[in-house]
């Protein structure tokens, strides 16, 4: 085929990803992370994730290459992550991509990290449908999208006024007492408890915005926690765990569906590390079901961060004849959609 090569660079958090797309195939998708780091410090540490992201780059990239029987002349168009996330990771990648960039004299191509989460799924399950509303959960972010366009034309409905929803599974995790980053934790114990045995909170569930509050609801389960200890009862962590994931998931998937009805869209898309809890899965094809919404969820290797969703974004971007990036291109930490 005459559709360009694109290696995709991500390194907006903990993982350097590298990814390389023809037109919507993936022939590779490569990741090295730090989050072995960062585990012991109970969050990811910004100057250990840039430090992790100038080491790994180069082998990366390497593996990536040769994971796809490619050279690197074979390369049509670099595209990376150019924000947002945190500044001094991002700079990591956005300075190595400006190098391949004009070392091999093709276009660059700086792309906004959320709009990519959208455009992986095309990966998977092929072109986006026009328009879809895409819900995106992980550590860092929490939002609600109307995507016209993934290439061109990216609206943000509404995000979290505090905590993203992954943070919450982490911070909860943490006073059950489990493992970091703890939202498989949180989803596994869930499984032998009762999202129904204690209400917890549900922030801003019919307040009429599309905008989610979780520092509430994090807040709320360790007072119940504290309060069961302090009085020495014993806490049933199963029955903790599940309920205060069924509060996230019951708002993210009512206000996810509220979006569609709003914009009368038919599609939804679900992305991002939050993404592979098997109760929101559960739970918004439930609702898109009752609701005659199609759901697309890309598998877990793709929802969590990497390079393939970057790749994927950039392709788009060439294919719809995007004016490239300048090396002048800066890492902006806070760049909106
Ligand atoms: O997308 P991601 O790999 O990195 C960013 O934060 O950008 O997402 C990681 C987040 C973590 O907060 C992790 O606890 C959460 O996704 N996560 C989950 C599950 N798997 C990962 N949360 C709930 N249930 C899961 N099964
Ligand atoms: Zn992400």
């Amino acid at each position: 085929t005459d559709e360009p090569l694109v290696l995709g660079i991500e390194t907006s958090c903990d993982e350097t990803g590298i990814g390389i797309v023809r037109g919507h195939a993936l022939l590779a998708n490569t990741i090295a992370s730090s989050m072995d780091e960062h585990a012991r410090y109970g969050g990811v540490v910004p100057e250990v994730a840039s430090r992790a992201h100038l080491e790994a780059m180069t082998p990366t990239v390497e593996a990536a290459l040769a994971a796809a029987g490619l050279k690197f002349s074979d390369i049509d168009a670099i595209a990376v992550t150019a924000g947002p996330g945190l500044a001094g990771a991002l700079l990591v990648g956005v300075a190595a991509a400006k190098s391949y960039a004009l070392g091999l004299g093709v276009p660059l191509y700086g792309v906004n990290h959320l709009a990519a989460h959208v455009a992986v799924d095309q990966l998977e399950h092929g072109p986006l449908p026009k328009p879809c509303i895409a819900l995106l959960v992980s550590g860092g972010h929490s939002s609600l999208l109307l995507v016209p366009d993934v290439a061109s034309d990216v609206i943000s409905l509404g995000s979290t006024v505090d905590d993203a929803a992954g943070e919450a599974f982490d911070k909860v995790a943490r006073v059950l007492g489990l493992p970091f980053p703890g939202g498989p934790h949180i989803d596994r114990a869930a499984r032998d408890g009762s999202g129904a045995a204690i209400t917890f909170p549900r922030g801003k569930i019919d307040d009429g915005t599309l905008d989610f509050s979780f520092s509430g609801l994090k807040t709320a389960v360790a007072r119940w926690v504290e309060a069961r200890e302090a009085s020495g009862e014993s806490i049933h962590v199963p029955d903790v765990a599940a309920s205060f994931q069924e509060a996230v998931v019951d708002v993210l998937t009512r206000k996810a569906l509220q979006a569609c009805r709003k914009y009368d869209v038919h599609d939804l898309l679900i992305g991002g590390g939050v993404a592979a809890n098997s109760r929101l899965r559960a739970l918004a094809q439930e609702r898109c079901d009752a609701a005659g919404v199609r759901l697309r969820v890309p598998r877990p290797g793709l929802c969590t961060d990497n390079g393939a969703m970057v790749a994927a974004l950039g392709s788009d971007l060439v294919a719809a004849g995007i004016t490239p990036s300048t090396l002048e291109i800066p890492a902006d930490s806070s760049l909106p959609i």
